[in-house]
């Protein structure tokens, strides 16, 4: 009889030893799950907030846009549209652009396409005559299409309600030939725009 009880005692003990057993891969189970989830909801959170504040390093525009070689125009050729950037890159020959003769000697120049008077996008009119701004003889002007502001090659006001001239975006030239224009870094426009070409070889 001592026997047949011993056995049985023994199976009863096993059996209590599995369920706790599984019990406790339950609850490491569960632990595991929501540090996980906690864990990506508090990225998903990072993300957004850095997302929001835009501190991600943006490479459109608000960050920098690197412009290779190959876009960059000749000196003396017409202005080049950088869209993503919101801008024009324009390579000066010597004191072209610099109508009002402050000084400037040429290079490259990243003017924000957005008109200082009320903010419309400025083309580039390349036929444009000087003559009706009382500036005969150079052909070739940025020209709003909104109130007639009118500036030179090298983004300077020279007719219409625009407050000041085109604004500039900040230019530094790489090894390889390519720029990199800090969209986010905005000067105010003003008739000394020709002193702050960027040599371009
Ligand atoms: S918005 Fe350009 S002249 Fe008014």
């Amino acid at each position: 009889m001592a026997a047949e009880t011993a056995p049985r005692a023994t199976g009863r003990i096993e059996r209590a030893r599995q369920i706790e057993a599984r019990k406790l891969a339950r609850r490491s189970f569960l632990r595991v799950s929501a540090f996980a989830g906690l864990t990506l909801f508090t990225g998903s959170l990072l993300a957004s907030f850095l997302g929001f504040f835009n501190l991600r390093r943006p490479t459109g525009f608000g960050g920098t846009v690197t412009v290779t070689a190959d876009r960059i125009p000749r000196p003396g050729a017409d202005p080049v549209r950088i869209p993503e950037g919101k801008f024009w890159l324009v390579n000066l020959n010597g004191p072209e652009g610099d109508v009002l003769q402050v000084g400037g000697t040429g290079g490259l120049l990243a003017l924000y396409w957005k008109c200082p008077h009320l903010g419309c996008t400025v083309p580039w009119n390349p036929a444009f005559n000087g003559a009706q701004v009382n500036f005969p003889g150079i052909i070739g002007w940025f020209r709003c299409p909104c109130h007639g502001s009118t500036y030179s090659k090298a983004g300077v006001r020279v007719y219409g309600p625009a407050p000041r001239s085109m604004d500039t975006m900040r230019l530094t030239v790489n090894a390889d030939g390519s720029v990199n224009v800090n969209t986010g870094q905005i000067t105010s426009g003003s008739s000394e725009n020709p002193l702050r070409e960027v040599p371009y070889a």
